[in-house]
Parts: C-alpha cells; sequence; structure tokens
C-alpha cells in the first residue's frame, strides 16, 4: 500500500480550511474532552482505538500494545468473509488474522470485509458464537485495487450507500446485541464526498459507531486527512459515536481532536507502529497527568524481541523474519539511522541476523 507519513509529531492535523486546531504544547482539558464512549453495550474507556492494519495489528502486535496500556479498544486485521467460510468449509481452518481471538482478553473487535450481506452475516454470527467476539467492524474504506476495482468490496461500497445500509443491518440483524461498527472513508473521491449520508445510513441500519479516515478512497494515503470533514460527520449523525481516524501523530493530537473536532474518540494507526506507547500517553493526557516518559532503547529493544518470539510461536521463523522487517522498519521511523537500518534488516539472510542487526541499532547505536 502507498502512503506518505511524515512523523512530525509538532504539526497539525488538516482542516482543509484556513483555521486549524490549536498546536503548541500547552493542553488544557476542556469538559468537552470525552473520557469513555459507549458503542452499544460497550464502555470503551479511554475512547483512543487502535486501527485495523492489515499485516501487522496481529496476536503479537495487539499484545504488546495491551502491554503498554491505555488503548480502548483493539482490532485484528481486516478478515475476508468469503475467505474464512471457504477455508472453513474445505480445509476446516482458520484464517491466520484470527489468530489469538478466541483466548485474548476483551474487549476485542474483528474487522470483517465483502459485498454480500448473506456471508458477511453468517461470518459474523460464527465469530459471535465460537469467539465470543465484543464488536464486529465492518470495512468499507479499504483502498486497495484489488479490494475496490478487484472485488467491488471496501471503499468501493461508499459510492453504494444502499448496499452499505443493507450489509449492516444484516449483519446488526445476526449479531445483536453485540455491537456492529463501519470504517469508512470521506467518499470515493474529492467530487464524491458523502460520509456524512453513508454515516447515517449505517446509524439508520442500525451500526453502533462510525469510524471516520479523513481521506478519500482515491487519496489513498496521500495527501493530509481532513478533519473538517470528519466532524461535518459528526455534526449529521446524532444517536451513535464517530470516531476520527487520520494523521494522529502525537498523544496531544488526539487530544486536540477530540477537543477541536468533536469527535467522540480518535483511532490511532501508523504511528502506533513507531511509538506504540502513544496510546498511554494520550489516555494520560485525557486523565488530566502528565504523560509517562519515552521507554529507554533496552526496553524499545525488548518489545521487538518479545514480537518476534510471539510471532516465530504462531508463523514459524521464516515468516516471523518478513513480518519482523516490516515492524522493524516501521518502528525506527523518524530514527537517527533509520535509513541505515532498513537497508540492513532488508539484506538479512536469517532471522538470527535480521535480530543481530535489532539488537545493533538499539543497544549500541548511540544515535538511536
Ligand atoms: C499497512 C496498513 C494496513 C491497513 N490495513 C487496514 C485494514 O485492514 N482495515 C482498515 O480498515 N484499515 C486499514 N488501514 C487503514 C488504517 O486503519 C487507518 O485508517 C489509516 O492508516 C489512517 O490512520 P493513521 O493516519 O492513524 O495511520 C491500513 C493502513 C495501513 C498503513
Amino acid at each position: 500500500m502507498q502512503e506518505s507519513f511524515a512523523n512530525n509529531p509538532q504539526s497539525e492535523l488538516s482542516t482543509g480550511e484556513s483555521h486549524s486546531p490549536a498546536g503548541g504544547n500547552e493542553w488544557r482539558l476542556t469538559s468537552r474532552v470525552p473520557t469513555q464512549v459507549t458503542i452499544g453495550h460497550l464502555r470503551i474507556c479511554p475512547p483512543l482505538f487502535q486501527a485495523p492494519m492489515a499485516g501487522y495489528t496481529n496476536y503479537a502486535f495487539r499484545q504488546l500494545l495491551r502491554s503498554l496500556g491505555g488503548v480502548g479498544l483493539l482490532c485484528t486485521e481486516m478478515v475476508s468473509a468469503r475467505g474464512f467460510l471457504e477455508l472453513d468449509r474445505r480445509y476446516q481452518r482458520l484464517p491466520d488474522r484470527l489468530w489469538g481471538v478466541r483466548d485474548e482478553p476483551r474487549p476485542i473487535a474483528v474487522q470483517i470485509w465483502d459485498n454480500d450481506p448473506h456471508k458477511l452475516a453468517m461470518v459474523a454470527e460464527r465469530l459471535v458464537e465460537d469467539f465470543d467476539v465484543s464488536c464486529l467492524d465492518i470495512n468499507f474504506g479499504c483502498p486497495a485495487e484489488q479490494i475496490t476495482r478487484g472485488v467491488a468490496c471496501g471503499a468501493y461500497l461508499l459510492r453504494q450507500p444502499d448496499d452499505i445500509g443493507e450489509i449492516v443491518s444484516a449483519v446488526v440483524k445476526r449479531v445483536s446485541p453485540v455491537p456492529v461498527t463501519a470504517k469508512i472513508r470521506l467518499g470515493w473521491s474529492d467530487q464524491e464526498i458523502n460520509a456524512p449520508a453513508v454515516a447515517e445510513v449505517i446509524q439508520q441500519a442500525g451500526g453502533a459507531a462510525v469510524f471516520v479516515h479523513g481521506r478519500t478512497a482515491q487519496q489513498r494515503y496521500r495527501g493530509t486527512a481532513d478533519w473538517s470533514q470528519i466532524a461535518a460527520v459528526k455534526k449529521r449523525v446524532q444517536r451513535i459515536p464517530v470516531i476520527g481516524n487520520g494523521d494522529i501523530r502525537s498523544a496531544q493530537q488526539a487530544v486536540t481532536a477530540m477537543r477541536e473536532f468533536g469527535v467522540d474518540g480518535v483511532m490511532i494507526g501508523r504511528v502506533a507502529l513507531a511509538r506504540p506507547w502513544i496510546f498511554r500517553e494520550a489516555a494520560a493526557l485525557l486523565a488530566g497527568l502528565e504523560p509517562p516518559p519515552e521507554p529507554p532503547a533496552e526496553e524499545q529493544y525488548e518489545m521487538l524481541l518479545e514480537l518476534y518470539r510471539q510471532l516465530e510461536s504462531y508463523f514459524g521463523s521464516v515468516k516471523a523474519g518478513i513480518l519482523m522487517r516490516s515492524f522493524a522498519s516501521r518502528f525506527v521511523t523518524a530514527r537517527r539511522g533509520a535509513k541505515r537500518f532498513r537497508v540492513l534488516i532488508h539484506s538479512s539472510k536469517s532471522s538470527a541476523d535480521l535480530l543481530a542487526h535489532l539488537r545493533d541499532f538499539f543497544l549500541h547505536n548511540p544515535e538511536s
């Protein structure tokens, strides 16, 4: 997936207009900043959501986030409903993306995708009955060609709000009272921005919350997330929570987003791959406390090592090594020596080699 993402904690969120939220480092909380949010019967506290990220938000990464604290609700990577049914029927197997879901602490959300209301409802029901998931999220935001133009799913459906309504309604009917949420983008393109209308359809169909990534599908990850458009969704949808998402890079920005744009919570993605402790920092700010200090390099190294151990226990050393390269590349974002480190890990011949580079970077690198 192509994306542009400058890891600059001081930069402001984009409004697409001339006004911008208060920047700087002075953060005084007002009563307008929510400290919890209710999604169906679930109380999410703090209202900080981990964004689903394919290739990353597997069980191992979620456990790292849990151990650091501050996340209100964690979510799996997107799981194909069709893939689930096919694997189950042919091989009596489960998608790898459901690794750990059955046993990990609650609450946990599973994100599913497809365009067939019946298949989605069937899978949702299995996830509730066999896995006891706390919440089901439906993906209407994925902009990848193979998902949109390829199979008419993900963000492609933003052009067909009636289909979105039918899907949400079918899933809600099957799994109620387990909350069903939906993740959307602003629209298909700049000319087709319809997130407020889509969110209203989701609310009408019984959806329990809507997550809005402030970009269009055509933008993919280019440009900046437009938070004024997210605020427009919040204005239009009154009965269910609206959670904003896009380009939050610091704990302070998470709080600013809630205060300035009136959203009920924020969802954080890419920056958590580089600074997984961002949630506990934001949670502290929301509670009116000083954020805890950044973990020292040794602790950061231990986090990555434990991540590798968990990945290896499930996927074996070869796949764990491949996944670990992506994690480690993201983790060193905006640090000195990151470029050289990435070259080294991408040319490493084995997992042992890769782990040695990790060790050097964190433990023997005065620049890190
Ligand atoms: C590598 C990667 C994988 C992603 N996978 C998913 C996914 O499986 N489901 C989904 O709804 N969004 C997915 N997203 C989008 C994120 O959930 C989020 O909306 C986006 O990254 C913007 O938030 P951020 O600026 O905080 O990262 C993915 C994003 C990235 C970078």
